[in-house]
């Protein structure tokens, strides 16, 4: 019997449980996944003493906790420790060890919706942001093969600084919202990693896509609403789409297979998802 939870803060209405709890619905696991959550207010190191004692499996940390966990980790993976964040912890011979699934779970997402990427690793790629969920989602790109990553963010510094652990052999412009904007037709792939479009702010978008390239793939990892502004305006341009509650399923998918070694099947569970968050 697995004992798997979910560390964070709010976390009531979060839907990796359900998440979970359908892949050891789907699979001879048998286990629980419960939400643990940890008031920002009260000492964090009382708190990972008292998880400590729980003796779980297993467990997923979401904000704002995904960088607080990792002193208390006995072993980092070395993605993490190049995005600086942990979402996973498997708890193994004695040992807690962090791993990061979002940046994975992303690409995993992406090339599973467009297989032909797989052999298009030279295409122009822009990512929109430089947050956490941008950090994870650029390094896992570039350890999939993707050479030609632009990147251009509100703030140029942080998309500079995204960029400090990146391989000589990574091709990587910084460019102002403005003029990836102008630029916009050079690209194959477009990623908006922002939480601009997200309800209930879902009437804005980040940037004009009208020098879109009408076989571009645009892809937001925004999922509520489903649809945003920003993907509706890439498929009124002839976009191909990719949709955001899919990563969410992926990295859950990368965390349970570190966790049991099962992998589980998505396609059910994909057409849940998208039925649960259009209500
Ligand atoms: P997460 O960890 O979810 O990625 P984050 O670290 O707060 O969240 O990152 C948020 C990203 O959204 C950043 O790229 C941020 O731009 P800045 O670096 O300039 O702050 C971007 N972002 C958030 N709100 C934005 C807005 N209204 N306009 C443009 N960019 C925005």
């Amino acid at each position: 019997m697995y004992t798997f939870g979910l560390i964070g803060y709010p976390i009531k209405h979060s839907l990796s449980p359900w998440i979970h709890e359908s892949f050891l619905a789907s699979t001879d696991v048998k286990g629980s996944y419960s939400i643990i959550e940890i008031d920002p207010a009260e000492s964090f190191s009382k708190n990972m003493q008292l998880l400590k004692e729980k003796n779980l499996n297993g467990f997923n940390i979401t904000v704002p906790f995904k960088q607080s966990i990792i002193p208390f980790l006995d072993e980092l993976d070395e993605e993490a420790k190049r995005i600086g964040a942990v979402n996973t912890v498997v708890h193994k011979d004695g040992k807690w060890i962090g791993y990061n699934t979002d940046g994975k779970g992303y690409v995993r997402s992406l090339m599973d919706k467009y297989p032909a990427l797989e052999s298009e690793k030279e295409l122009s790629l822009l990512m929109i942001g430089a947050g956490g969920a941008a950090r994870g989602i650029y390094y896992a790109l570039l350890a999939e093969g993707f050479t030609n990553i632009d990147i251009t963010n509100r703030t140029l510094a942080s998309a500079q600084e995204l960029t400090e652990f990146k391989p000589v052999s990574a091709n990587t412009n910084i460019k102002t919202l403005k003029d990836a904007e102008e630029t916009l037709s050079d690209y194959d792939v477009v990623i908006q990693t922002t939480s601009v479009g997200m309800k209930p702010h879902e009437g804005t978008s980040i940037m004009s896509l009208d020098k879109l390239k009408a076989s571009c793939i645009v892809s937001d990892i925004v999922y509520q609403p489903i649809k945003t502004r920003f993907l509706t305006e890439a498929e009124s341009k002839g976009a191909l789409l990719h949709f955001g509650h899919t990563m969410l399923l992926y990295q859950a998918q990368l965390a349970f297979e570190i966790w049991t070694n099962k992998n589980i099947e998505l396609v059910e569970l994909e057409t849940a998802l998208r039925l649960q968050l259009e209500g």
